[in-house]
């Protein structure tokens, strides 16, 4: 008994090594190899672009830290579908997930979702900041905006498929605010209907208005 017991790991291990031709599943960077976890790509990958653990010092870089799990997770399938279609969208997030698994997907949002966000500078002027607050906690009655925050969370911290906010990089929330308002790139009723709810909200929303709560999301907890 006792030695099939210590013999049978010692198997796995063999085939496993077989597999892989030796391979470090701790240290690859193969995006196509669905025995890489999610959290190993997290770290080998990903954080060349979103940063350590997901907080992006380079703001042409979303950050990825502390967002929803679920969020993160319809994102990478939408990419992987190339149902979303914005342009930096594709350009660099198509190739990456094309063969990622359903369980690296997972595992890629535990870890982010989990990940702490650092602090980064504030991005946007006082102004801008404090009139996009308006807009996040109250909406815009007069073109039928509805309060971000009724979605987002007060403190835009985000809820399930309701993503993050709070913290991103102003000049990402603006230029996602223009796709869902001017485009079909992130929306469609049957193969995105998350984005179907965001491009509703945004098409109501003038370039001021997209500016200042932008600059007032990136501004929370920073
Ligand atoms: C070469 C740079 C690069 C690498 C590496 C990279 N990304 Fe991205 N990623 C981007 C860019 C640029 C965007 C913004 C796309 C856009 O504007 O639509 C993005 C967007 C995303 C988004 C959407 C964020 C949001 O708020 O909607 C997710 C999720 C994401 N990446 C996850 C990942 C994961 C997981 C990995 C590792 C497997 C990864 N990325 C690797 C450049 C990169
Ligand atoms: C009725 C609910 C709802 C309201 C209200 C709402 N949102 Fe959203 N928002 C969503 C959903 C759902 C998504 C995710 C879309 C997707 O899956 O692509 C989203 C996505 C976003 C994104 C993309 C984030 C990213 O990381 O790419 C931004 C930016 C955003 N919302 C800003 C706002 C702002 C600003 C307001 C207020 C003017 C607002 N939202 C109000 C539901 C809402």
């Amino acid at each position: 008994m006792i030695r099939t017991r210590f013999l049978a790991p010692l198997t796995a291990f063999a085939l496993v090594s077989a597999v892989t031709g030796c391979a470090n599943l701790e240290r690859s960077r193969d995006v196509s190899n669905p025995a890489v976890p999610g959290a190993v790509l997290a770290q080998q990958v990903c954080a060349n672009c979103h940063g350590a653990g997901g907080s992006a010092a380079s703001p042409n870089f979303p950050n990825l830290a502390s967002q929803t799990g679920p969020y993160l997770v319809s994102q990478l399938k939408y990419f992987r579908s190339h149902d979303r279609s914005d342009p930096p969208g594709y350009e660099y997030m198509w190739g990456l997930t094309r063969s990622l698994t359903d369980s690296q997907i997972d595992g890629l949002a535990a870890y982010f979702s989990a990940s702490p966000l650092g602090r980064q500078p504030v991005e946007g002027e006082a102004g801008q900041i404090a009139a996009g607050k308006r807009v996040f906690e109250q909406g815009v009655a007069a073109n039928d905006v509805p309060a971000c925050a009724s979605c987002h969370g007060s403190g835009g911290l985000g809820n399930s498929i309701f993503p993050r906010l709070a913290g991103q990089h102003m000049d990402y929330l603006v230029k996602q605010l223009q796709v869902f308002q001017r485009t079909e790139q992130r929306s469609n009723p049957t193969t995105m209907p998350t984005g179907e709810i965001m491009k509703n909200v945004a098409h109501k929303l003038d370039e001021r208005q997209i500016v200042e709560v932008a600059a007032y999301a990136q501004s929370i907890g920073n």
